[in-house]
């Protein structure tokens, strides 16, 4: 029988979780665990290489949901982002088709679709990946959010060092990482096509930076620097329409890391 007829929210599945070490990994891995669920973690710390699908149908073996939150950097800088990560997308699905698993759960970013990003590799990359599994066919869900709280400290905009941090004057929207890793869980059951999730809250990443230092006792000033991209900074990253909202707020998220 089909697992998509036999699971229901209490039972227990064998479920892989590409980028199990990361940001959205960890949290991901350990709510299946905690919901008694079979974890495979797919990393190349595990020895399994989604850019060079070492190990990778074998690792799938037997698994019902795969859960891709992996961010996997280029080994060649020279290499085509899109180009690799839509082959990284298309070898994952061709491995969840060889070991019948029955269903994908991909993690994506709530803004790659905007215009404005249209000349963000990063962005574009994302994008051929959600592009590969629309074209494929593969039953799939895509679970788009903003930028996470943790993006406080993100290199992507935020550069410490020893006596200043610097941060890039994005304009956002953050969510929970626990919110996210939920979301992940609950669309294998749920078999949603998409959902898109935001936090409650906006604020500039310099305010929420300063304040994630502050709550660890960090007293490192801030210093506001312009974004590469104005979008950025001009509301491009905010919740979309049609966003589920979902806390906590930051004071919230802080008043957790403090625990
Ligand atoms: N940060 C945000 O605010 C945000 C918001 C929305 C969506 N996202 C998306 O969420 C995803 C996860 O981001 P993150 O910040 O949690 O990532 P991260 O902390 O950078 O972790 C990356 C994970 O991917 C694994 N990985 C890297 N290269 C790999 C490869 N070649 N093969 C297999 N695994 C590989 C890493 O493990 P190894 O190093 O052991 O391989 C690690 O487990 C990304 O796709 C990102 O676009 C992020």
């Amino acid at each position: 029988m089909s697992i998509s007829h036999i699971i229901g929210e209490g039972a227990t599945m064998r479920i892989a979780v590409a980028g199990a070490t990361g940001t959205a990994g960890v949290p991901t891995v350990a709510l299946a665990r905690e919901r008694g669920h079979h974890v495979v973690e797919v990393s190349r710390s595990a020895g399994v290489d989604l850019l060079t699908g070492e190990r990778l149908t074998t690792a799938l073996a037997g698994v019902d949901v795969a859960i891709d939150a992996s961010n996997p950097r280029l080994p060649d800088p020279e290499a085509d982002l899109v180009e690799v990560y839509a082959q990284a997308t298309s070898r994952l699905i061709e491995a969840c088709r060889s070991a019948g698993v029955e269903h994908l759960v991909y993690l994506s970013i709530s803004a790659i679709h905007d215009p404005a990003f249209d000349e963000f590799p990063y962005y574009l990359a994302k994008r051929a990946q959600e592009q590969v599994i629309h074209d494929s066919g593969f039953p799939a869900t895509i679970i788009a959010t903003t930028q996470w709280h943790e993006f406080a400290m993100n290199p992507a905009a935020v550069t410490t060092g020893d006596y200043e941090v610097t941060v890039q004057d994005w304009l956002i929207q953050p969510i929970a990482v626990a919110a996210v890793a939920e979301a992940l869980h609950d669309a294998a059951h749920s078999r949603l096509p998409r959902r898109s999730l935001a936090g409650p809250e906006t604020l500039r990443l310099p305010e929420l930076t300063q304040r994630y230092l502050a709550a660890r006792g960090d007293d490192r000033p801030v210093r506001t620097v312009e974004t590469a991209m104005p979008a950025l900074a001009e509301g491009a990253l905010l919740a979309p329409e049609g966003a589920e909202l979902i806390g906590p707020s930051v004071e919230g998220w802080l008043a957790g890391q403090a625990q």
